[in-house]
């Protein structure tokens, strides 16, 4: 199926970069709004970013122009959609909304049109229930900002197609992504699902006393050599978009309970460094301060107790036929810029040892943190990762 022109609902923050990508990328965009207001500020964050782009010299002026004239804005439903290849959805979250939506989009679409939802969290198979072409109904979850990110998770509903995931993954790599594919539609996805439990423990142990966010954070920056620690992170991007994701988890998952040292935050407002307090507190709302903690705090923390966690999940991802070991590691290498996938890091430290700590966790923690059967099965094996030569990859002895 060749796609010629891509619909693309909502010009907000993840709308106007999506359809700035697919106009880069050569196709003809329909950029799609409730009010004229909101198409204006999309295409105004557009020229804003083209204007970067041309400035830095990694587009010609031309193809700045050529780029801005492939995109066309619009307010009507029908008109918006009934000349597309490919829709791809990035309005609000929310799931009503987006079923209603996706049943008007259904009626006007051509019939041979694939329909993307940009979801963060929702179910696709829920979304797209609300249309007569489930089988072409599919996720493209692209990072914030779209522009910029690499990284596209491909999620298949329970009745998407090959077909549909086929031209979805392709249609990722034409717009210059790194595709990974999350094959069974489950909560979180691949690189939310994967990384929210881990963050979530180290909440519940803060909350239980068993050590403070100062230790924490400052394991992950002395000994790990992180840039940032995980609770400075969260007070950097905003702890209401970590609970998002984690709220999305405890309402599917079962055993899977938020932490109340997160949902305090929330119902205080103390949402990070936007709000002027988070985590840790900062002179100005909006400005970026570093937190400053002494290394000495480092001493008590392992600053790989996340890891272990993300492995688990990773691990249960891959016993499910979800997702690959290679795609779980780019969902953190290219989605949350980490410099080694934490299997690649499993393997180097041994699954022995990631199997023994995650018992530790589970007996403290409950039933969540239960190590994958994979786990139990590579060390019976003696897959323990480069010291056997195998684990979750294989290497040259
Ligand atoms: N912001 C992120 O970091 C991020 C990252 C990945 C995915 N997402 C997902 O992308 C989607 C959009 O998020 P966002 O941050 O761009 O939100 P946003 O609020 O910035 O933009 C949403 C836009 O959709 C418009 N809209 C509302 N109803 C519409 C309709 N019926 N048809 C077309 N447009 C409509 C709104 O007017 C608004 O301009 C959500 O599902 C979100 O979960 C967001």
């Amino acid at each position: 199926m060749e796609i010629k022109r891509i619909s693309v609902m909502g010009a907000g923050a993840m709308g106007h970069g999506i359809a700035q990508v697919a106009a880069m990328s050569g196709f003809d965009v329909n950029m799609r709004d409730i009010s004229e207001e909101f198409l204006a500020g999309g295409m105004k964050n557009i020229r804003w970013s083209i204007g970067k782009l041309t400035d830095k010299g990694r587009i010609s002026p031309a193809d700045a122009d050529k780029t801005l004239k492939r995109i066309k804005t619009m307010v009507p439903l029908k008109e918006a959609v009934e000349n597309a290849d490919f829709v791809i959805e990035a309005a609000p979250e929310n799931l009503k909304l987006k079923q209603q939506l996706f049943k008007e989009i259904d009626s006007y679409a051509p019939s041979h049109a694939i329909l993307a939802t940009n979801t963060s969290a929702l179910s696709i198979t829920e979304i797209a229930a609300a249309t007569n072409r489930p089988e072409k109904v599919i996720g493209m979850h692209f990072f914030n900002p779209a522009q910029l990110m690499r990284l596209v998770e491909v999620i298949m509903g329970n009745k998407t197609s090959n077909d549909a995931c086929n031209v979805t993954t392709d249609l990722a790599k034409k717009f210059g992504k790194e595709p990974i594919l999350c094959k069974k539609d489950i909560p979180g996805f691949i690189a939310n699902r994967i990384t929210a439990p881990g963050t979530n423990l180290l909440a519940w142990m803060v909350y239980k006393g068993e050590c403070t966010i100062e230790e924490v954070d400052a394991a992950a920056i002395y000994k790990a050599g992180m840039p940032m620690g995980i609770f400075g992170l969260m007070d950097f991007s905003g702890i209401d978009i970590a609970y998002h994701a984690m709220k999305f988890m405890e309402e599917r998952e079962p055993n899977f309970k938020v932490s109340p040292l997160i949902k305090e935050k929330i119902e205080k407002g103390e949402i990070g460094m936007k709000a002027g307090k988070g985590f840790y507190t900062y002179p100005e709302k909006g400005k970026w301060v570093m937190p400053q903690i002494p290394p000495e705090k480092a001493e008590k923390f392992d600053p790989m107790t996340p890891t272990y966690v993300t492995v688990n999940m990773a691990a249960e991802l891959i016993r499910n036929d979800v997702a690959t070991p290679e795609d779980t590691d780019k969902a953190l290498k290219l989605g949350f810029n980490m410099p080694i996938g934490a299997l690649e890091l499993a393997d180097t430290l041994g699954i022995d040892l990631i199997l023994s700590k995650l018992k530790g966790i589970e007996a403290k923690y409950g039933e969540f943190y239960k190590p994958s059967p994979l786990l139990e099965q590579m060390v019976k094996k003696g897959d323990l990762g480069t010291k056997t030569g195998k684990g979750f990859y294989t290497y040259e002895k």
